[in-house]
């Protein structure tokens, strides 16, 4: 076996973003792509002799292809042990456990999470460090430097590794250990709740349904809530982990998660449904007859959490992403918890996490976890709201309605523009920026604006800086507006409006979140002439 020095060039486009590097599979596919990152990351986190990884991914097209590649470069650096999960499998928090639990130098992640898969759909790279969690800007920042100076990489000329074969194989000099996907999590998971209580519910006859979307956590899924907690079987749906999701888009919401939506809301629903995304960090909740919002959901876990045995002892303190409601600020508030806002994306809590000064955080883009590993967790939300009901004995809705008469229900919604072209959202995203220190005082459609401002973070532990993290406008009657552009598209851009209000009269909990925030929405649209800017009549997608 030999190691090969290919001669290359640097090639556009590789800039991390939100959450690694996402493209079109297709570009994945091009000659030298897969490879220049894969050198690029070598050389961002210092070189990777002598470490030990792990590699997984969710199972999406090309997944199994590019493992090989990861796992042949890693040998031509020296890389001395690769664990991986079977198949080239891990779902995100899955890999961050393992990444812990081995004491590993770091991991390596295909996935693009949510977005779709097949041979037409997207493809991504992510590398996480020793803490589990995604590489901090310092260093997707060095790996982005790399990616424009390249000009070889190294990659040993050798055969597959059978990686459905659980064991130890070697390439050249490198150990591949190939492990079980699934065990890891599972026994953490189980150390986390209090899975006798939960069984006992559903001996009880409880119900549940919950949508794997043809992704990752479908073997997790049908190993916790089947074999070990007894949920009736079949209660896991979508099941089989498919290389295209089965067509769909797995993106655990009320759009792309509709069949079960439409289950929870009709007349036989069960009494929990739940979803997950492609690589199962994301999770949906649902209750019999309702929709719980992704911040309503991290705040009730927040005000529930020591419900379950590994919060008993109480909470660190709580985080969320700046986009996201302030109805966790309120249960902080009232447990007297620090509670931070953070820039969209997980990358932004590992340190808070490390700190010890958070146990529990979320963003309103269905990702919730805490300190159990350094990744959202989509099955972890699910436990933790099985174990809460366990114990508490009533329905979501019900639950959910005591909690909104005890801290106000922040009435919230997302508007999503998407493939919007690149400079007619840049250019309106720069003139916004441009009159916000005018904008205090002004009219916003029916509103007027109290506070104009464009978020950035100090983070509190390393002192690090990270700007332009989104448009924030505070406006008379408590509304609130963020406007930023995702960083995980991979087609034009996508303009995410934020849109929030707290109500606190008890009369008025029960709206509909787009008619509660129609003064919002009419004034987001005055700031921002979005419909207007993109010859669109509405949102492509409202969660
Ligand atoms: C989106 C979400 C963000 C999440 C990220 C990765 O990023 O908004 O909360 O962390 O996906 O799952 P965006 O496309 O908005 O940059
Ligand atoms: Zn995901």
């Amino acid at each position: 076996m030999q190691i090969e020095t290919i001669a290359t060039r640097p090639i556009d486009g590789q800039k991390p973003g939100t959450s690694g590097l996402r493209k079109r599979v297709s570009v994945f596919m091009e000659p030298h792509f897969l490879e220049n990152y894969v050198q690029a990351v070598w050389q961002g986190i210092g070189g990777a002799k002598g470490a030990t990884l792990v590699l997984g991914g969710d199972g999406r097209y090309f997944n199994d292809r590019a493992a090989q590649v990861v796992l042949r470069m890693a040998a031509a650096e020296g890389v001395t042990k690769v664990i991986v999960g079977q198949n080239a499998i891990l779902s995100t928090p899955a890999a961050s456990h393992l990444i812990r639990s081995r004491k590993a130098t770091g991991g390596i992640i295909l996935s693009a999470s949510h977005n779709p898969g097949g041979p037409e759909g997207d493809f991504g790279l992510k590398y996480n460090g020793s803490n589990g969690g995604p590489a901090p800007e310092s260093v997707t920042e060095k790996i982005f430097a790399a990616t424009k100076t390249i000009s070889e990489y190294r990659i040993l000329s050798a055969h597959d590794v059978d990686l459905s074969a659980i064991g130890t194989h070697r390439m050249g000099e490198m150990e591949v250990e190939v492990v079980d996907p699934v065990t890891d999590y599972a026994m953490l998971m189980e150390s986390l709740f209090d899975f006798d209580a939960i069984a006992k519910m559903f001996a009880g006859g409880f119900t549940m349904v919950f949508d794997a979307m043809h992704a990752v956590t479908g073997p997790y899924a049908k190993a916790i809530f089947e074999d070990r907690l007894g949920a009736a079987p079949g209660s896991v749906l979508n099941a089989v982990p498919l290389p295209d999701f089965g067509g769909g888009h797995p993106d655990p919401n009320p759009i792309w998660a509709k069949d079960l939506m439409d289950r929870m809301m009709g007349p036989h629903a069960p009494d929990f449904g739940a979803a997950s995304d492609g690589d199962g960090d994301r999770n949906m909740i649902l209750g019999r007859g309702i929709y719980v919002t992704p911040s309503d959901s991290l705040a009730a876990l927040a005000a529930n959490a020591t419900l379950a045995p590994a919060y008993k002892g109480g909470l660190k303190g709580l985080a969320r992403s700046m986009p996201t409601s302030g109805a966790v600020d309120r249960v902080a508030e009232k447990l007297g918890l620090d509670c931070y806002e953070t820039p969209t994306g997980w990358k932004f809590f590992g340190n808070l996490l490390d700190a010890g000064r958070i146990t529990i955080c979320g963003e309103e883009s269905a990702g919730t976890s805490s300190d159990h590993v350094r990744e959202k967790d989509g099955l972890w939300a699910v436990l933790l709201w099985l174990n809460i009901l366990a114990e508490k004995k009533q329905p979501v809705a019900e639950l959910m309605a005591d909690h909104w008469k005890s801290y106000g229900r922040n009435y919230y919604t997302r508007h999503d523009y998407e493939e919007v072209e690149t400079a007619i959202a840049d250019a309106m995203v720069d003139e916004i920026r441009g009159r916000l220190d005018d904008l205090p005082g002004s009219a916003a459609g029916p509103l007027t604006v109290e506070a104009a401002d464009e978020f950035a973070y100090h983070d509190p532990v390393d002192g690090s800086v990270a700007e332009q993290q989104g448009l924030r406008f505070q406006l008379s009657g408590g509304g609130r507006v963020v406007i930023r552009l995702s960083g995980t598209g991979t087609v034009g851009a996508t303009v995410r409006v934020y849109l929030e209000r707290l109500e606190t009269d008890p009369a008025k909990l029960d709206a509909d979140p787009q008619e509660a925030l129609a003064p919002i929405i009419e004034a987001a649209e005055a700031l921002t002439g979005l419909k207007a800017r993109t010859g669109r009549t509405g949102p492509d997608v409202i969660t």
